[in-house]
């Protein structure tokens, strides 16, 4: 695996598995099913979860290394780095060197990151890109771009468009309650703004004429049966990846360079953005990958909109977070007390600890109860209580804050406009 945080911008690994899961033979010879990820699906069989080092050989992106980690301090000039990139939850990139390069020479860049609204709630695991989008904003004080693909949805799941746009609109309220850039985010949904833009719709048609039919049924697995919209969408969620979309931010530059934040899940679609960008003399986009948040049942199993007990809502109350978590969060506890505290836990499947991962922001508190647990002093249900404390508090801050979100607030973020940005 490829870990040299200096190297060049290589050219991206055509994963050519998509919609399809790989068979391949495991230790005893036996077919098994490898880990699948692509923007829709994600399987694996491990309670640990994917194999992050198999997939970023497979996807053909770089490992975020500690030196790589180490550079980031010194020239976004922080003591630390946040949580989700110093515990490896964001885990993979390609190209962020470039953008480091940029910040060094004093050149600004801008963040591009979305929600493809398919639930009224978003679940805990549909934050952590946007978490992490918040404090690179701060970091590097840089305008963002937050796309919301209605369309997406609306191709692939049987809602209607009025229903996707009232999605939509609670989640952009969700979005905002975190509490962006008011003066540096601009936020739009895609079959409100796509059409009213003519940036938007030259770089979409670069775009287009330079990709064909057959290459996007092999590098997205569609079928003769897939609806024209599925064709059309990979470029939607293309284009806020080249500035030239955004004449009235970016005062018409073309080439200001873009960072995308985002789950692994979604890198399919800019590896084809990253095909086409020097064909355009465009920037290829730079992206930070995370790994997923786990479903509560396990790593091995999905979170979902449509099964309410597979995860933690935005919009959960405190005794529905207690009760999911006391029931189906997966256990890493041994069978019997006598073997838990003499071989310990297993953080490694434990949901509440893995969790916590995410979610407890001291680090010596976080060790604590690794060690604690791991060496068998303390069980799973008092991992969960902790859990239960912890986000009750992030899920009803988060309901306070988007309850003071009026409708003037997200007209304000989603009107096109140019954002407080000095290039
Ligand atoms: P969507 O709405 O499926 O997910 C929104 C963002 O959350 C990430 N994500 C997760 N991250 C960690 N753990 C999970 N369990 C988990 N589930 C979802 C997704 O990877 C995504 O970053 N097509 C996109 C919307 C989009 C977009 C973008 C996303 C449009 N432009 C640019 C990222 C960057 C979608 O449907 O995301």
């Amino acid at each position: 695996m490829k870990t040299d945080s200096t190297m060049e911008s290589k050219t991206d690994a055509l994963d050519t598995s998509i919609g399809k899961p790989l068979v391949a033979a495991d230790q005893n010879g036996q077919n098994a099913v490898e880990d699948f990820v692509d923007p829709w699906n994600v399987h694996t069989s491990s309670m640990k979860g994917v194999d992050y080092d198999k997939l970023i050989n497979k996807f053909g992106c770089s490992a975020i290394d500690d030196s790589l980690i180490e550079r980031f301090k010194r020239v976004a000039k922080v003591e630390e780095v946040h949580p989700l990139l110093r515990r490896g939850v964001f885990f993979s990139h390609r190209d962020l060197h470039v953008i480091l390069d940029c910040v060094e020479k004093g050149q600004k860049f801008y963040l591009y990151t979305g929600r493809g609204p398919s639930s009224d709630a978003m679940h805990l695991g549909h934050l952590i890109p946007f978490l992490f989008t918040k404090w690179l904003q701060e970091v590097f004080d840089v305008p963002l771009i937050i796309q919301i693909t209605d369309d997406e949805k609306y191709y692939w799941k049987s809602l209607s468009l009025e229903k996707v746009k009232e999605m939509a609109v609670e989640n952009i309220k969700d979005i905002i309650a975190m509490d962006f850039h008011p003066d540096k985010t601009f936020i739009f949904r895609n079959l409100e703004y796509m059409g009213q833009s003519v940036g938007f719709q030259e770089t979409l048609a670069r775009i287009q004429k330079l990709v064909t039919v057959s290459k996007i049924r092999g590098q997205f697995g569609f079928s003769d049966s897939d609806c024209m919209g599925k064709y059309s969408f990979p470029f939607n969620q293309a284009v806020p990846s080249f500035s030239s979309a955004f004449p009235q931010i970016f005062k018409g530059k073309t080439n200001v360079p873009c960072l995308i934040p985002c789950g692994i899940d979604q890198d399919p679609y800019f590896r084809m953005t990253r095909d086409v960008a020097p064909r355009l003399k465009f920037l290829k986009p730079a992206l930070v990958h995370s790994k997923f948040f786990p479903a509560l049942q396990g790593a091995n199993s999905k979170m979902s909109a449509s099964d309410p007990n597979s995860a933690i809502f935005l919009t959960d109350t405190h005794e529905e977070i207690k009760e999911k978590i006391n029931k189906y969060a997966y256990s890493g506890d041994r069978d019997t007390v006598k073997e838990h505290q003499e071989k310990g836990g297993d953080c490694s499947v434990d949901i509440a600890f893995q969790y916590l991962t995410y979610f407890e922001e001291n680090d010596e508190e976080l060790e604590k109860i690794r060690q604690n647990y791991s060496s068998g002093e303390m069980f799973s249900g008092q991992i969960k209580e902790i859990l239960i404390k912890k986000l009750t508090r992030v899920v009803l801050d988060h309901q306070t804050k988007k309850k003071s979100i009026t409708e003037d607030i997200v007209r304000g973020f989603m009107t096109p406009r140019q954002l407080v940005f000095d290039f």
